[in-house]
């Protein structure tokens, strides 16, 4: 932040007099201005205004501003932020990481609550405010006892638990980020999206069908039939093949067309023939020419989207194996429109 700033500065000091005088255009900054901008504070303190408070002022104003979201005791209500605890957890295979377990100085949760805090009306605390809510949050975190008062001069003397976790790298052959060389324009020939997060499986789901598992519409007839004639562990296998088309696709109760239209009676349907969807002129071309999807035709098609429908806009590269095109088909054969 603070080299930023000074760059930022810097910029202001010494290009707004030239930009003003060449082209009549802004002013020189005013000091009170920067001062607002410079509000950054560090590590060994420097920075920090003048003032104190204590830890049951800061309990106070606490309970007030913070504990809506934070809790009384920094526990954190409903999924904001723990502010306190976690000491030891952070090898755990949950981490938990709060002021108390994780953070390296102080001096960023004072520049934090008092830049930033209270969420939606940042910046309204005095700096006595958050001197005591720092205070506090040393208290919640076993820090510190209840008779303490922070303030500028016993600032540098308060040391977080983890502060020494944090180093600089001190492996020989890598260079600190400082000195590394940095590429500043054409850093790589071609940049190329390889995987989508949804593809892969990273989205969570929309809560229809959470557990990926075989979603079976029941009390309408066709879908009764369907099942009857089903291979039940061959449309459990295509639930898993599923996955790899459900980040395009959905199919089940409620569906919508997303990226790619919903599968619903898939089977049967005339390719590009969905209302809504805005297929390809390549798969509405298809379907014109009389391009039902079966058992068969999904199956050419999910083998090689692009050889089978040239110029379609599915970007999948298809299903190499047949146990698994014949799977899909079966499983998309439960859901009926
Ligand atoms: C309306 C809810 C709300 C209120 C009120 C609120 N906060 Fe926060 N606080 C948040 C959210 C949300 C974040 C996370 C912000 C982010 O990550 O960008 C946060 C983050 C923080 C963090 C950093 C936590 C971490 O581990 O990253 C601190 C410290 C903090 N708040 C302190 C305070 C203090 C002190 C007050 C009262 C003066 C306060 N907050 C009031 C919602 C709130
Ligand atoms: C990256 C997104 C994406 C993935 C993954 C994907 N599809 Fe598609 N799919 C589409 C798009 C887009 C279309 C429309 C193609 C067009 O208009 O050319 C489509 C069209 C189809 C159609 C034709 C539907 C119709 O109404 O004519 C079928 C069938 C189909 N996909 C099945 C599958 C199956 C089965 C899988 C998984 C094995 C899959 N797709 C994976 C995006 C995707």
């Amino acid at each position: 932040m603070s080299r930023f700033l000074n760059v930022l500065m810097l910029a202001v000091l010494v290009a707004a007099p030239a930009a003003a005088g060449q082209l009549g255009l802004g002013r020189e900054a005013a000091p009170d201005e920067i001062a607002a901008w410079d509000i950054d504070i560090r590590p060994d303190g420097a920075g920090l205004p003048e003032g104190s408070g204590t830890v049951t002022d800061g309990e106070e104003v606490f309970v007030e501003r913070c504990a809506i979201c934070h809790g009384d005791f920094g526990e954190g209500r409903d999924r904001w932020p723990v502010l306190a605890g976690g000491e030891g957890s952070l090898t755990a295979d949950r981490p938990e990481k709060t002021i108390g377990s994780y953070w390296p100085y102080l001096s960023t949760v004072w520049d934090y609550v008092h830049r930033a805090m209270p969420f939606g009306d940042a910046q309204s605390l005095t700096d006595d405010e958050v001197y005591a809510i720092t205070a506090y949050i040393l208290y919640l975190n076993d820090l510190v006892d209840e008779e303490f008062e922070l303030s500028r001069a016993n600032f540098a003397e308060v040391r977080l638990p983890n502060e020494e976790n944090f180093f600089d790298d001190p492996r020989p052959d890598t260079p600190l980020a400082a000195e590394a060389p940095l590429c500043m324009s054409d850093c790589k020939d071609e940049v190329k999206i390889t995987m989508r997060a949804a593809v892969l499986d990273v989205t969570p789901e929309d809560g229809s069908n959470p557990t990926g598992a075989v979603v079976v519409e029941t009390g309408t007839e066709p879908v009764a039939e369907a099942q009857s004639a089903l291979d039940p562990a061959l449309a459990e296998a295509g639930a898993k093949v599923y996955k790899k088309c459900k980040g395009c696709h959905q199919v089940g109760e409620g569906v919508k067309n997303r990226a790619g239209p919903h599968l619903n009676g898939v089977l049967g349907r005339t390719a590009g023939s969905l209302d809504g969807f805005r297929y390809s002129k390549a798969m509405t071309a298809k379907g014109a020419e009389g391009l039902v999807w079966t058992a068969e035709t999904l199956n050419a098609f999910l083998e090689k989207p692009k050889s089978f429908v040239p110029k379609t806009k599915m970007s999948f590269k298809g299903l190499k194996s047949a146990d698994d095109r014949a799977a899909i088909a079966a499983y998309l054969s439960q859901f009926t429109e």
